[in-house]
C-alpha cells in the first residue's frame, strides 16, 4: 500500500519582531488583555516591501527541499494554500515555480483560510496515494500584516494575526505503518460572513437591504472597490470572536477524534497533537477536553501569533527541530476556520 510522508519540512519567520507593547503605538490596547485573551505575546512582521507571502513560502520551501534530499527540479507538483496571496490572481503556486525556476510542474493555490495547510496536504496525499506524483511541495504561508487594521477600530483582530510559512515535501512510502495514516475535511458554510474580508469581492452587497438596482457598469467597479469602502474599513477582516471561539471549541475535538477513531487509536495513543495556532485558550479548551497532556499538544502562538495557513507546518517544523516529533510517532494536524471549514490528519512520523 502506498502512503504519502514527510519527507523535509522547513519554516521561515521575518526578522521583525512586534510585542504586544508595540502595538499599543497604534490602537488602545495592552499587553495584558492580548495575553490573557489570546497568549500571544509577539509576532513577526514581513518586511513591507521586500518580502510578500510567496518569497517567505519560497524561503520554507527551499529548507524543506533541501531537508528531503532532493532539488526544486524534481518537484512534480505545488500545492499553495494561502489567505493573503501577492496578486488578487494569479495565484502564488505559480510564483514558487517561477522563483525556484521548478519544471512546468501543475501549482494548485488552496484558499481554505486557517484550514487552508491541512486541505493541501490532503489533496497532495491524494495525488501520491494515487501513484501520480513522487515529491510534492505543500506550503502555507502569510502576509497578514499587510492587510490589517491597526487603528483601535480593528483592534479585536489586529492583535491576533502574525506573518510566517511553512513547507513539507511529501513523498511515496511503502513502509507499513508510516506517513499520512488519513485526513479528514469539513466545512459548513452557514456562518461564512462571520469570519471574512469581504473586499475586494463580487458579491455586490447582495446581502444588503438595497442591493444594486441593476446592472450599470460604473456602478458594479464602484461596489467592487471604492474610497467609501476603504473610508469604511470593509477592506479589513471581520471576526465575531466569540462565535468563532464557541464553534471552534466544538469542531476541533471532533475533528481529531474522527482521525483518531477512523484509525483506532484514543487520545493517549498520540505522541503530539499540532492544532492550528488560533489562539491559546482554544487549544487549552481542546487539550482538556480531551485529556491531553502539556507534553502532548505544541504551541507557539505566543511567539508568532496566528499565521493562519502557516501555523500548522510552522508549529510542526518547531517541535520536529525541538526533537519532540521522532520517527514512529503518532502526529495529529487540526484545524479549524473562516468558513468556517475544519479538517486533521493523521499520521506517524
Ligand atoms: N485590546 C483591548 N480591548 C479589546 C481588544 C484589544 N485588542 N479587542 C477587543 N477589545 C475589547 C472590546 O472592544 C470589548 O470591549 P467592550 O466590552 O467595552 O465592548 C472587550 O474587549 C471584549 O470584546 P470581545 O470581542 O467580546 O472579546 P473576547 O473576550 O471575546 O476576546 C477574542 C476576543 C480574543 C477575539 C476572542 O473572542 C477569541 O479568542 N475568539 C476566537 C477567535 C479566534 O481565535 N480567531 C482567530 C482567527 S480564526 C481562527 O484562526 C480559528
Amino acid at each position: 500500500m502506498i502512503r504519502s510522508r514527510i519527507a523535509g519540512i522547513g519554516m521561515y519567520v521575518p526578522e521583525q519582531v512586534v510585542t504586544n507593547q508595540d502595538l499599543t503605538q497604534y490602537m488602545d490596547t495592552s499587553d495584558e488583555w492580548i495575553q490573557e485573551r489570546t497568549g500571544i505575546k509577539e509576532r513577526r512582521f514581513a518586511h513591507r516591501t521586500q518580502e510578500t507571502t510567496t518569497t517567505m513560502g519560497v524561503e520554507a520551501a527551499k529548507m524543506a527541499i533541501a531537508r528531503a534530499g532532493i532539488t526544486a527540479q524534481d518537484i512534480d507538483f505545488i500545492v499553495f494554500a494561502t489567505l493573503s496571496p501577492d496578486y488578487y490572481f494569479p495565484g502564488c503556486g505559480v510564483l514558487v515555480q517561477r522563483s525556484l525556476r521548478m519544471k512546468e510542474i501543475g501549482a494548485l493555490d488552496v484558499r481554505n483560510q486557517c484550514s487552508g495547510f491541512i486541505y493541501a496536504l490532503s489533496v497532495a496525499d491524494q495525488f501520491i496515494r494515487g501513484g501520480m506524483y513522487k515529491n510534492v511541495l505543500v506550503i502555507g504561508s502569510e502576509k497578514h500584516s499587510f492587510g490589517l487594521d491597526f487603528s483601535t477600530r480593528g483592534r479585536n483582530v489586529s492583535v491576533i494575526f502574525g506573518d510566517g510559512a511553512g513547507a513539507v515535501v511529501l513523498q511515496p512510502t511503502q513502509e507499513a505503518g508510516v506517513g499520512i495514516l488519513s485526513t479528514h475535511l469539513h466545512s459548513d458554510g452557514e456562518s461564512a460572513e462571520i469570519l471574512a474580508m469581504y473586499n475586494p469581492g463580487t458579491h455586490a452587497n447582495h446581502w444588503l437591504e438595497q442591493p444594486l438596482a441593476a446592472f450599470d457598469t460604473a456602478e458594479v467597479g464602484e461596489m467592487f472597490m471604492s474610497h467609501a469602502m476603504i473610508d469604511n474599513a470593509q477592506n479589513f477582516p471581520f471576526m465575531d470572536g466569540p462565535a468563532v471561539f464557541k464553534k471552534a471549541v466544538v469542531k476541533f475535538p471532533e475533528v481529531i477524534m474522527e482521525a483518531l477513531d477512523v484509525n483506532g487509536y484514543k487520545p493517549s495513543d498520540l505522541k503530539m497533537l499540532i492544532p492550528h495556532q488560533a489562539n491559546l485558550r482554544i487549544a487549552q479548551f481542546v487539550q482538556q477536553k480531551l485529556g491531553l497532556s502539556d507534553d502532548q499538544v505544541y504551541n507557539n502562538i505566543q511567539k508568532y501569533g496566528n499565521t493562519t495557513a502557516a501555523s500548522v507546518p510552522l508549529a510542526l517544523c518547531e517541535a520536529w527541530q525541538e526533537g519532540r516529533v521522532k520517527p514512529g510517532d503518532l502526529v495529529c494536524l487540526a484545524a479549524f476556520g473562516s468558513g468556517f471549514t475544519w479538517a486533521s490528519a493523521l499520521l506517524k512520523w
